[in-house]
Formats: structure tokens, C-alpha cells, sequence
């Protein structure tokens, strides 16, 4: 059986794709952040359609606690599927954040129509191909 790893699969996309990942008949290690139930839940869901799923907690902003979690892998695969190697990765954990452009640009203009207009041509020299490699 082929085994995939689907992060962030507590909810959303990450939930979605593990139970279809795992309705074609691969195994599932998904992983969830702070709603552990979640994350059992999406396993449940998977093993009550006759899929084998692992559900492990993984932080992805803590770098700090990769190496125990590939070690905790490890161990899974050995102990559940027999082996040493997984098949597919699907690197969804993560969130979106929204918030208005003048917000996170600070050169972009707050008034009207016309000054934004003003605004984008003072901006073009820079980014003309010459300066666009240094990000200035
Ligand atoms: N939905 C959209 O329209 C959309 C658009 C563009 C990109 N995306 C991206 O697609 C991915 C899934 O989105 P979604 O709509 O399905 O969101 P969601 O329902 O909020 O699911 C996000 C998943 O990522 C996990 N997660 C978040 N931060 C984490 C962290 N630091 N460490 C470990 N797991 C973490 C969450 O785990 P816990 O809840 O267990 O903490 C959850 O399982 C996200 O990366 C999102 O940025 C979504």
C-alpha cells in the first residue's frame, strides 16, 4: 500500500484531501495542529470508509520539533505499514491572512483614484528590470 503525508488535515482542504487520498486506497498519515479532534476525527472518518489512517501532531512553525516528528513517522510507517519510506506529500498546514494593501505597502497612496495613479507612475523606475534583482 502506498502511504501519503497530509499536513494541516484537522479541517478544510487538509481533511478533504486525506479522505479522498485515502478513499484510492493509500494510507494516510495526517497531522493537525492545535484541534487534535480534529485530526482524530478526519482519521475516524477515513478508517469508517476502510482506510488505514495515523493522525500525529505537527507544529510547522517550530522547526525545532522536526527531527521527533521524522523519528515518530518512522516509527509509524515501520509499525503500520511495514516499511521504511512514504509515497506522497501534501504540504497544506498553514492559514491566510487578509488585510488592505495600504496596510502592508507602506508607499501606497491613501487617497483617491488620481493619486494612486500618480502613485503607481513615481513607483515604475523601480521596478524596471535593472533594479527588480535587489527588490528595490
Ligand atoms: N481556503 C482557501 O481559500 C485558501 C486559499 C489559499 C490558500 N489556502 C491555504 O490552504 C491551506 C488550507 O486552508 P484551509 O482553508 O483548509 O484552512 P483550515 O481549514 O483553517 O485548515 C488549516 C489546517 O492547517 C493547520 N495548521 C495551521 N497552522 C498550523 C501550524 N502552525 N502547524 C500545524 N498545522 C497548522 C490547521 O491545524 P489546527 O487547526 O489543528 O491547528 C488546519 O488543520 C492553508 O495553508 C491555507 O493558507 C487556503
Amino acid at each position: 500500500m502506498k502511504v501519503a503525508i497530509v499536513t494541516g488535515a484537522s479541517s478544510g482542504i487538509g481533511r478533504s484531501a486525506a479522505v479522498q487520498i485515502a478513499k484510492r486506497g493509500t494510507g494516510v498519515i495526517l497531522t493537525y495542529g492545535n484541534n487534535r479532534q480534529g485530526g482524530l476525527e478526519t482519521a475516524a472518518a477515513i478508517e469508517k470508509d476502510g482506510g488505514t489512517a495515523v493522525a500525529l501532531p505537527l507544529d510547522v512553525g517550530e522547526a525545532g520539533t522536526f527531527a521527533a516528528f521524522r523519528d515518530t513517522v518512522a516509527g509509524v510507517l515501520r509499525d503500520t505499514w511495514q516499511r521504511d519510506t512514504f509515497d506522497y506529500l501534501v504540504n497544506n498546514a498553514g492559514f491566510a491572512q487578509t488585510s488592505l494593501i495600504q496596510d502592508t505597502c507602506p508607499w501606497w497612496p491613501t487617497a483617491g483614484p488620481s493619486s494612486t495613479r500618480a502613485a503607481t507612475r513615481q513607483r515604475q523606475p523601480a521596478w524596471s528590470p535593472a533594479t527588480r534583482s535587489t527588490g528595490r
